[in-house]
């Protein structure tokens, strides 16, 4: 295996080194074996978790899912076919799925999901529909996790929505932007 910490010291990529780190090392503790998140963006996250997969065993054997509404020139300043461009450009071992969908009527038909990372509309209806959505297709140990979570969205949008669904049992990690955290089965 190569060193762990190799690709993220030669980038930033989340705009957050600690939300780099954690996703990234999350991945590899866990010993992920197919990871959906929702919302392409800059392509931060899915760079985090190729990468990671990539590290790991077998990683041909090893799935990236990521739903993304709007493809081309729609991110703000960013063109998002330059960032599908640059990630299918690195050749990660692992398999990346780009999938042109809402993500709030999602039609997953994939392996298990190990890691739910959900990064599209913060929007509290918007995460209860993506969980709906994904829910059965989860592992039993599977980790759901929402970004945006804390500051201006704190107790309205994904917080409110983890507060709802998981009655309440769920992690809210403050700092950044913040992180809810959720491991079936707990
Ligand atoms: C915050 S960005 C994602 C950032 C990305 N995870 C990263 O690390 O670079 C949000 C993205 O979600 C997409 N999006 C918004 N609503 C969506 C939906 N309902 N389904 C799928 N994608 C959506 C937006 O077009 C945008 O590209």
């Amino acid at each position: 295996m190569k060193d762990l910490l190799y690709d993220l010291k030669k980038q930033t990529f989340y705009g957050f080194p600690e939300y780099d780190y954690f996703l990234y090392m999350l991945s590899i503790l866990t010993n992920a074996h197919t990871i959906v998140e929702t919302g392409l963006g800059r392509g931060d996250s899915t760079e985090i978790f190729l990468s990671s997969l990539s590290n790991l065993s077998n990683p041909e054997q090893r799935h990236l899912y990521t739903y993304e509404i709007v493809l081309g020139k729609s991110y703000g300043v960013f063109d998002k076919q330059e960032t599908v461009d640059r990630v299918k450009s690195k050749n990660y071992p692992s398999n990346w799925h780009l999938i042109n969908q809402d993500s709030t009527k999602a039609t997953y038909d994939g392996s298990l999901i190990d890691i739910l990372f959900l990064d599209a509309d913060h929007d509290y209806h918007s995460v209860i529909q993506e969980l709906q959505a994904f829910v059965s297709h989860l592992n039993k140990r599977a980790i759901i996790m929402s970004d945006d979570a804390y500051g201006s969205n704190e107790q309205q949008g994904p917080d409110k929505a983890f507060q709802e669904f998981f009655k309440g049992n769920y992690i809210l990690l403050k700092g950044g932007k913040g992180l809810a955290i959720k491991q079936m089965g707990e």
